[in-house]
């Protein structure tokens, strides 16, 4: 496999200022990803996991330290310029779905397409997304406040694999799932990694752990 680096990071620390003090989520946290990895985040609540994964993610710019994303400084790059690069190349699935809930779940896993290319979707991508994750037509034109936990969180993974990203950043993405819906998911996160596509996932169960190839452990916000 090409060997490359996807993401860098050096030193990135990320502080949160609260009123009642400065928190540090990450502590000049030093960490490179191949392209190909297929790598699981472990740690306990509130060792940064989440907060690592949006920097990844370019959700958030570091507070000090440098990310590198398919070899360019992030520091370098504007607004405009990051949110393109997420929309091209980076597919996330968040810890709470940050699904849109005025929107049907056809509708969520549409939106990113129509963002990317300025139209609707007539490739029938979004109904075999859909399709594969276990949403049938019926389920998709319910909004997510409409569906359950488990049936919101596979909306969700249909809605971060749209663009066909080559960075998928998952966060929990089997924690509102059953062991069989689980373990489904996981066959498919499994499989777009054989295809080549690099994969971060967030996860407290030790068995979701297994899927991935490299473990990485958080505490205190640091990579231990
Ligand atoms: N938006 C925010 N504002 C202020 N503090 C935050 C924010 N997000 C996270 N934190 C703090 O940063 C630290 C790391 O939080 P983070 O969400 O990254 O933990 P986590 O490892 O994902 O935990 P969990 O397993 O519970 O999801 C915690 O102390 C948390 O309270
Ligand atoms: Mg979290």
């Amino acid at each position: 496999m090409d060997e490359k680096p996807l993401i860098e990071l050096a030193e990135v620390t990320k502080v949160y200022s609260l009123p009642s003090g400065d928190v540090v989520a990450l502590d000049r946290v030093s960490l490179t990803i191949m392209e190909g990895e297929f790598v699981a985040i472990m740690g306990p609540s509130g060792s940064g996991k989440s907060t690592l994964l949006n920097q990844l993610g370019c959700l958030d710019r570091p507070t000090s330290g440098d990310l590198s994303l398919l070899g360019r400084n992030t520091r370098d790059m504007n607004d405009r310029e990051l949110t393109d690069l997420r929309l091209n190349t980076i597919g996330y699935i968040f810890q709470k779905f940050n699904l849109i809930p005025l929107l049907t779940a056809y509708e969520n896993v549409e939106y990113p397409y129509l963002m990317k290319h300025r139209k609707t979707d007539d490739t029938g991508r979004v109904d075999s997304l859909l399709g594969l994750v276990g949403i049938d037509r019926v389920m998709a034109s319910h909004t997510p406040p409409e569906l359950s936990g488990g049936q919101q969180q596979r909306v969700a993974v249909a809605r971060a694999l749209i663009n066909d990203p080559m960075l998928l950043l998952c966060d929990e993405p089997t924690g509102n799932l059953d062991s069989v819906n689980g373990h489904q998911i996981m066959e498919m996160l499994t499989e777009l990694n054989r295809k080549g596509r690099t994969i971060l996932m967030v996860t407290h169960d030790p068995e979701v752990a297994k899927y991935a190839r490299r473990t990485i452990v958080m505490r205190d916000g640091r990579v231990t």
